[in-house]
């Protein structure tokens, strides 16, 4: 039977399924009931200091469906961070610690471009006896307009500047959420790693117009009339979070990427940042999406617009189907098939050079086999040396 724990920056988790920052981690009472459920971690919605700036609208999630089904592949929201007053947070992170002393809570922060700002709010939401932060450098709507988010997500230089103040003042392990609307993750990311971060997240959701309704020729979802691009989540997104995730994982352990078959078997690119880690998200919904994560790097695995269609108790469904590959596979923990498939990434050059050889291998095998004397005809061998012979 597989073991789905996971040992990650000096954390333990039962298993590698985290809620991801979101709805799903919107109070104590949700957060509660994932751990009742059973889900590894918990990363709460995103806090700053002052809720009082943080002003939602509605409606503010648009869906796509499928045509026949109706199933929901896409969904973009336009929602900020949490706008729940943050000493409410900071008693209901503590009393959750409380009911819940070995369970993984992770507390999301971010803020403005200030270092006082950073430090107080790492200093003031670790006393609570959260287990980690994950730094939100990734929203891509609403927060930008403040510099915030995805603002700094998309600037390594300022990255790695409140990522060194943040890691100066905690005493726990961070990881900075990465945005996908980069066209290089590596660079953000290899600045939070260089400036101390343990791990990265990736990713947030990718910026995106849900659609323009064409009765009203207004943009969605529409408020009072107008509309701003939001944030794509959900399974639509899985490929794009599949391939960041392993661009990462690429530059921080070593793949193949990019680069040529190495004659050896060896890999090609060295990791930058073998013992750092990767919580990998986007578009997860089964224990197979995760295994594919797994499979590309990630530790563990967040899930949060899963969890708005499908309710907490999806994670058991997700731990059995898990386990069962993991069984299927032999691979008795989740570190021994972490990354194992980096090393089948590589450059179209050599997809065309491996295809022609592989042809070649087949012509000569064929060829190897055409009887050209008489002698050469055997009774066992009639079938294939008949078949050599024929124009297919
Ligand atoms: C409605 C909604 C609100 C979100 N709010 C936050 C947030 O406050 N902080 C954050 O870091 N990510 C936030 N996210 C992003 C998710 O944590 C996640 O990175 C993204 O949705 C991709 O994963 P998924 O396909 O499992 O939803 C939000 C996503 C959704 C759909």
């Amino acid at each position: 039977m597989a073991d789905l724990t996971v040992h990650v920056d000096g954390l333990t988790l039962p298993n590698p399924f985290v809620i991801g920052s979101g709805p799903p981690g919107t109070n104590a009472n949700v957060i509660g009931k994932a751990f009742d459920e059973g889900w590894g971690g918990v990363v709460a919605k995103t806090v700053s200091l002052d809720a009082s700036k943080v002003i939602n609208v509605a409606p503010r999630y648009a869906r796509l469906r499928t045509t026949e089904s109706r199933e929901i592949y896409g969904w973009q929201n336009i929602e900020l961070i949490s706008d729940r007053d943050f000493d409410l947070w900071l008693d209901e992170f503590r009393m959750l610690k409380d009911k819940y002393p070995d369970r993984i809570l992770i507390a999301s922060i971010m803020e403005e471009y200030n270092k006082d700002a950073w430090v107080e709010i790492v200093e003031r939401t670790q006393e609570t006896g959260v287990d980690a932060f994950e730094l939100n450098f990734s929203c891509p709507h609403g927060l930008p307009e403040r510099k915030m988010g995805a603002a700094m997500g998309q600037d390594p230089d300022i990255l790695a500047e409140v990522c060194t103040w943040v890691n100066d003042a905690a005493k726990i392990p961070v990881w900075a959420k990465m945005t996908p609307n980069v066209t290089h993750i590596e660079d953000p990311a290899r600045a939070a790693l260089t400036a101390g971060c343990q791990g990265v997240a990736a990713i947030n959701t990718i910026l995106s117009t849900m659609g323009v309704d064409l009765e009203t020729l207004r943009p969605e979802p529409t408020v009072e009339g107008y509309t701003v691009p939001g944030g794509y989540s959900c399974t639509a997104v899985r490929p794009i979070a599949l391939r960041m995730v392993m661009e990462l994982a690429t530059m921080m352990y070593g793949g193949n990427s990019g680069q040529p078959i190495q004659p050896d078997g060896s890999i090609a690119v060295k990791g930058e940042f073998p013992d750092r880690s990767i919580s990998a998200i986007g578009g997860v919904e089964t224990g197979d999406d995760a295994a594919q994560f797994i499979l590309l790097g990630g530790s563990t695995v967040q899930v949060c617009t899963g969890v708005m269609k499908h309710g907490y108790a999806m994670v058991k469904g997700m731990c059995d189907q898990l386990s069962a590959f993991m069984d299927k596979h032999g691979f008795k923990t989740v570190e021994e098939f972490r990354g194992h498939s980096l090393h089948y990434f590589t450059t179209h050059a050599e997809l065309v050079r491996l295809q022609r050889e592989a042809k070649e291998a087949k012509k000569a095998e064929r060829k190897a086999k055409m009887v050209v004397e008489d002698a050469q005809w055997t009774g066992d061998k009639f079938v294939d040396q008949s078949d050599a012979l024929s124009r297919d």
